[in-house]
């Protein structure tokens, strides 16, 4: 009997093909015994159970609906408001993750004949947004103020500039002051991407567009809670039209079930943690630095001084190698390979975390270092 259905040969093949150019993805079984380098869980707080075990209040934890048909619940509304508060922002909208927050904005916001100019690193779900949208879209080169100018003059109807405070994979920053310069000279709108300072930059976790004081400079900021917040869910911070705006036209706010009561729970608690615990992240700036300076100054590593970390190769065979030779020692390390990444630029994605111990850095750089010797 031929125990394949109508389709999947088709699907095999093409996966052949990803495997013959290295590029091919699995699932890994999570090993305990590693220590975590690798997970976004920078601050720890996945970790921590007054956080996320959460009494069940309600008899209906799920939301059962759309926000937009059963499922808006007081407490959806009641979150928006205190993340208003937060991220100093006249409205919120929480969407279900930070892949449908950026899709949902994204691909409702900019409309057929308007240009959008994006940053060349932007996360997947931001390209795919734009895609979505009927507007032209162009790259720029990454963090290129010169590039993003010389695009600006040539878009055409209304212009947005996207970026991400943080880059997930390189962990350096956008120059957001200068950007909002560029923008005001161009009456372009601003949408910014914080997934990766969410909950560690600013004074309680509020953000890089808060702590820079041009929150208001900003269409739409998009914050995260799977990341520092050791949560999941997201949502879009700016104006009340602009909520009301998503609310009539995202398609990824309108035609999902809202997030349970749990998960919102979590966000909260997380968030008001993370606001008493500053020293969390004075604690990962130290691990920071320690890494950085234990590595030999020959070392291809990131220019970066955010928990996001790295060590480039120039090929994902080389990369692969590398990480094996860390998981080996004991070290959660994560090769990270095109098409992620641009070609020639995979790299090793070392996350550092609050709970890092010291002699857990120094070991790793150890053993790095040894490696390139
Ligand atoms: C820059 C950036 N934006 C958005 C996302 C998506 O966020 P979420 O994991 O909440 O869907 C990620 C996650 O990898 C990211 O790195």
């Amino acid at each position: 009997m031929n125990n394949k259905t109508k389709g999947e040969s088709h699907l095999e093949n093409i996966l052949a093909k990803r495997k013959g150019f290295g590029g091919y993805r699995y699932l890994k079984k999570i090993d305990k015994d590693l220590i975590d380098f690798s997970s976004n869980d920078y601050l720890g707080l996945a970790k921590i159970n007054e956080i996320n075990s959460i009494p069940s209040k309600f008899v209906d934890n799920g939301a059962a609906g759309s926000r937009l048909l059963s499922g808006n619940k007081y407490y959806h509304e009641e979150l928006e408001n205190h993340l208003s508060g937060f991220f100093n922002a006249r409205a919120s909208l929480i969407f279900n993750s930070g892949y449908m927050a950026n899709l949902g904005v994204l691909s409702s916001v900019p409309q057929k004949g308007d240009t959008v100019l994006m940053d060349e690193l932007s996360h997947i779900c931001i390209k795919e947004g734009v895609r979505l949208s009927r507007a032209k879209y162009f790259n720029f080169k990454h963090n290129d103020l010169n590039d993003l100018e010389l695009k600006l003059q040539k878009a055409e109807g209304n212009k947005f500039i996207v970026v991400e405070s943080v880059y997930s994979m390189d962990g350096d920053q956008a120059p957001l002051k200068e950007i909002v310069n560029l923008a005001d000279r161009y009456e372009a709108a601003i949408i910014v991407d914080e997934a990766h300072s969410t909950g560690l930059y600013g004074e309680s976790g509020f953000g890089l567009c808060c702590e820079l004081g041009i929150e208001d400079d900003i269409l739409a900021r998009i914050y995260t809670f799977g990341k520092a917040t050791g949560a999941h869910g997201a949502a879009v911070c700016g104006s009340e039209i602009l909520k009301e705006y998503l609310i009539n036209y995202s398609r990824q706010f309108i035609y999902t079930t809202a997030l349970p009561y749990h998960s919102i729970a979590s966000i909260q608690n997380a968030l008001e943690y993370r606001k008493h615990h500053p020293e969390l992240w004075e604690k990962l700036k130290d691990n920071i630095d320690l890494f950085r300076s234990n590595l030999h100054p020959s070392i291809p590593k990131l220019d970066s001084f955010h928990p996001v970390q790295g060590i480039i190769w120039d090929s994902s065979e080389n990369t692969i190698e590398f990480s094996k030779y860390l998981n080996e020692l004991g070290f959660d390390i994560r090769p990270i390979l095109s098409p992620t990444v641009p070609k020639g630029k995979e790299r090793v994605r070392i996350c550092l975390h609050a709970f890092n111990s010291e002699e857990e850095i120094t070991n790793l750089c150890h053993r790095i270092n040894q490696y390139f010797q």
